[in-house]
């Protein structure tokens, strides 16, 4: 299977980029193909609404780094969001990257594609977790028509080393190994 993991935090070690690194080792050990889209390193312009894609039927006026990470998403079977938590929500480069999605809205709804979210939190509180949870199954569910096959929330972690020895570098390895 091709996998696009798309990972939101603008640190290089941070927890959300730990984890989809460790769930990338599981799903390339079982041979999976790794198409990864760090999107605050990556030039990617904001949605402006100006409607000329049509939802999908033209292609987007902006010829940015999303080009590619389009053609990668449009060939893989998996999407992965890693992202840390900013104000009870995904980062702001995540959903910079969620807004283009509009561009090929129509190609998105009907590809068979399955998804997973990781996020990464420093409170212990689920119930903020669980929003964020909720957000992603309205988008990606609901409104895109994809499968939901895992999702992993990270507590606690303000910075990437607070999950040395944690149990959930464990959960993403074996997240991506199960595929
Ligand atoms: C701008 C900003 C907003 C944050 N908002 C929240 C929040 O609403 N709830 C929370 O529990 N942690 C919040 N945090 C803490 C991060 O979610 C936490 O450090 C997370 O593990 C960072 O992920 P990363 O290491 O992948 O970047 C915030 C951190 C920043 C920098």
């Amino acid at each position: 299977m091709k996998i696009t993991v798309i990972t939101g935090s603008p640190r290089k070690n941070g927890g959300s980029t730990i984890l989809a690194e460790e769930f990338i080792k599981g799903a390339k050990e079982k041979g999976h193909e790794i198409y990864r889209f760090d999107s605050h390193f990556r030039d990617v312009h904001f949605c402006i609404g100006c409607n000329h894609c049509g939802m999908g039927e033209k292609t987007c006026i902006f010829k940015d780094d999303f080009v590619e990470l389009r053609e990668n998403l449009l060939s893989s079977d998996v999407l992965v969001l890693a992202t840390p938590m900013y104000y009870m929500d995904f980062s702001a480069q995540l959903k910079k990257i969620i807004d283009r999605f509009y561009s090929i809205n129509t190609q998105l709804t009907n590809k068979e594609m399955k998804t997973i979210l990781i996020t990464s939190q420093h409170s212990n509180l689920p119930e903020l977790a669980q929003e964020m949870n909720q957000k992603y199954e309205r988008i990606f569910s609901w409104w895109l028509k994809m499968e939901n096959i895992g999702i992993i929330n990270v507590y606690g972690v303000l910075n990437g080393s607070d999950l040395n020895n944690s149990e959930y570098l464990k959960q993403a390895y074996e997240l991506g190994k199960s595929l």
